[in-house]
């Protein structure tokens, strides 16, 4: 009793955050209303999926992420070419761009996460826009399908790894909660 009430006032408190940087985020896209943004092809061995729903919101799922267990950078720089470049330093198999701004990198997708019609993902990446970026609690997902030989050697460091540690703070310290609660019952 008492832990799904806490469950709900922290999936609460997601939704209501979410949804206060939704309308800055808005904002930002009606004053460039007249770039079309279109699904990015892929890069660094990765290839566009589709449009594939966010799960935290879904009955069952703690909050668990679509694409969990891997790593996730944030920021004002997000395009599809960068987050790619990110995910693939690691050889994750997926890689998705959500909310704009959000970049995950995960070897799993979640078996609840289904397909959305192609306009379910319409937030231009906060980085360029006009290539699309997911929406809110939907994901633009790329697929690993040319894995590059692990010649690692070339030290690619530079602006996509630039991380906003306090946002990927929040969002783990909230994942690790609701997984936390999630193991208690
Ligand atoms: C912006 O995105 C388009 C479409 O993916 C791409 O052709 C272009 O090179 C990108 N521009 C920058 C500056 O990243
Ligand atoms: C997508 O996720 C939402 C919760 O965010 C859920 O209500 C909806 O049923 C899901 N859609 C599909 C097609 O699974
Ligand atoms: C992104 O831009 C907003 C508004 O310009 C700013 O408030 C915020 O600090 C920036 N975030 C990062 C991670 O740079
Ligand atoms: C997808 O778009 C449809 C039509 O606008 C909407 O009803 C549905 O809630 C959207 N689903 C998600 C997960 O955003
Ligand atoms: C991604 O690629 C892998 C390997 O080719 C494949 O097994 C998997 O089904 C693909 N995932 C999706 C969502 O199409």
């Amino acid at each position: 009793m008492f832990v799904s009430a806490f469950v709900s006032a922290l999936s609460l408190f997601a939704v209501a955050s979410a949804q206060s940087s939704a309308s800055t985020t808005s904002a930002a896209a009606s004053a460039s209303a007249s770039v079309v943004a279109i699904a990015a092809a892929g890069s660094s061995g990765y290839s566009y999926m589709g449009c594939y729903n966010e799960t935290t919101e879904i009955a069952g799922t703690s909050g668990a992420r679509a694409l969990s267990g891997g790593k996730m950078e944030t920021g004002n720089d997000t395009t599809v070419a960068a987050c790619l470049q990110y995910c693939g330093e690691s050889n994750y198999q997926y890689a998705g761009l959500e909310y704009s701004k959000e970049c995950w990198c995960a070897n799993y997708l979640s078996a609840l996460s289904a397909q959305l019609p192609e306009s379910n993902c319409s937030l231009a990446c906060v980085g360029n826009d006009t290539e699309l970026c997911g929406g809110y609690l939907t994901i633009n997902l790329y697929n690993l399908t040319s894995k590059k030989s692990s010649s690692s050697g070339s030290s690619s460091k530079g602006a996509a790894a630039s991380v906003a540690a306090s946002s990927w703070t929040n969002v783990l310290g909230a994942g690790v909660m609701a997984l936390t609660l999630g193991a208690a019952l």
